[in-house]
């Protein structure tokens, strides 16, 4: 097999000058302006190949971002569309020249935190984040069991340094000087809950860290995991505009595992090969408000109306086929854990320098009339450096009336979430 687990082998991230080496999760392939343009990401993240293909290949994982640059709008304005067109037309030639001196490792120092670390998705994430080779350090949070967590994982050969907090009194040392704040903290769905009856006891968990985010680390990338993030993305955008905080670009829902789903259930679906296939998914993260733009996928596919119905309604209910699987042993973890450390690598990257960062995030927006809602984003050192538009063009009637569908609900859950962090003030 070409394709060798490095990681398993040897520390990855020692002497990889001479191998030619892949993104654990990305590619982007993105089209400007109709002209096909590779942008092909690749930092290593413990892969090694041994052909070059791979590199555009495997990552596939994340797979082909597609984006068409006619009519971008951001919130950052015109001259950002402009920067984010010109950011990747160059590269496209480069590519061709020296596309495998281009993915060679940078050692980076990137201190990452993960709240919720010793639970059942804190901890193959913690693993998968002891991983990259851009971490410096990881700070492991919870409020118990994070003693074993640590000691277990920092026995790994990897770089990164870890570090264990026990309980409240250690909540603000475990976020001292972090770039990234990950927030899978709270309770899992059991049989028969939606991810709204989560609500109360999550609402107050999320509220509570990202209080001590906001007063210990106000720069960091918040990546909010907990459930329900239609809902806990807005309390934590309301706690911190209390704190006086609050930037927009830095706080991002994640929904990456919608798009591995759609990924994986459209490849299986129309025989494709996994790692060529990008879905965009848009709106929220429960339900109907899961909306997998199936006409959007690269490579482009045809798909009968039974198939969209089926294939839309398997990835929005794909978190329920898991919790009922585990019957009352939780819900999605380890899928979960590989989503969420994609996006952090992808954060990673971007604040490293890295210009054509692109993934779905449930992020604040002017895209629709909702404030917030999940569509693909451009990624930069600054977080958010534009929310991209074109996937919304073009709708299928079925995608068009299903986007119409999802808003009222995707509305009422941001609407609780800002009133639930309205009635309970900030601590000073
Ligand atoms: N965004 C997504 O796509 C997605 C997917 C699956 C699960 N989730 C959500 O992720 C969350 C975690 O799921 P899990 O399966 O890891 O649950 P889990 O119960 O296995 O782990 C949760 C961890 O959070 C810890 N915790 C609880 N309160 C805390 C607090 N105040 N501070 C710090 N840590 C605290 C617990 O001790 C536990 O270790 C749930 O809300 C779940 O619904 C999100």
């Amino acid at each position: 097999m070409e394709l060798q687990l490095f990681i398993l082998r040897s520390p990855f991230y020692c002497k990889m000058a001479a191998t030619s080496t892949a993104n654990f999760f990305t590619t982007s392939t993105a089209s400007c302006n109709s002209k096909p343009c590779m942008v092909s990401k690749s930092k290593p993240f413990g892969l090694r190949f041994n052909s070059p293909n791979y590199l555009r290949n495997f990552s596939g994982l994340k797979a082909a971002t597609s984006v068409s640059c006619e009519s971008e709008s951001s919130f950052l304005g015109k001259e950002s569309t402009a920067a984010f067109r010109d950011s990747f037309a160059p590269k496209a030639v480069k590519q061709n020249s020296d596309s495998i001196t281009r993915f060679q490792p940078r050692a980076s120092s990137f201190k990452v935190a993960i709240l919720g670390a010793a639970g059942g998705i804190g901890q193959p994430l913690a693993l998968l984040i002891k991983m990259s080779p851009l971490v410096s350090t990881l700070h492991l949070y919870d409020i118990a069991n994070v003693k074993g967590v640590t000691a277990d994982l920092s026995h790994c050969n990897t770089p990164s340094q870890v570090l264990g907090f026990t309980g409240a009194a250690e909540l603000p040392n475990s976020l001292k000087g972090v770039d990234v704040v990950v927030i899978p903290a709270g309770v899992p769905r059991k049989p028969g809950m939606t991810r709204d009856d989560l609500f109360n006891i999550n609402a107050n968990i999320v509220k509570d860290l990202v209080e001590a985010v906001a007063d210990t680390c106000p720069d960091a990338f918040i990546h909010i995991i907990s459930n329900p993030v239609n809902s806990t993305v807005p309390i934590a955008a309301e706690v911190l505009k209390q704190k006086g905080v609050y930037d927009p670009k830095k706080l991002f829902g994640v929904t990456t595992l919608d798009v591995v789903r759609a990924n994986t259930f459209v490849a299986q679906r129309k025989n494709l090969k996994l790692i060529d296939v990008d879905v965009p998914v848009v709106g929220g993260h429960a339900g109907i408000t899961i909306l997998p733009l199936l006409s959007k996928t690269k490579p482009s596919v045809s798909f009968t109306d039974e198939e969209v119905e089926e294939l839309t309604v398997r990835i929005q209910n794909a978190g329920t086929e898991v919790v009922e699987a585990k019957a009352g042993a939780g819900s999605a973890t380890l899928s979960m854990a590989y989503a969420a450390a994609r996006f952090v690598e992808s954060s990673l990257r971007a604040l490293d320098g890295d210009t054509d960062v692109y993934e779905c995030s449930y992020v604040q927006s002017e895209l629709t009339e909702l404030p917030f809602f999940a569509s693909r984003i451009k990624l930069g050192k600054k977080g958010v450096e534009a929310v991209i538009p074109s996937d919304l063009q073009g709708l299928t009637e079925y995608e068009a009336k299903a986007l119409e569908a999802l808003k009222p609900e995707l509305k009422a859950s941001i609407e609780k979430g800002i009133a639930f962090a309205n009635k309970q003030p900030v601590t000073a």
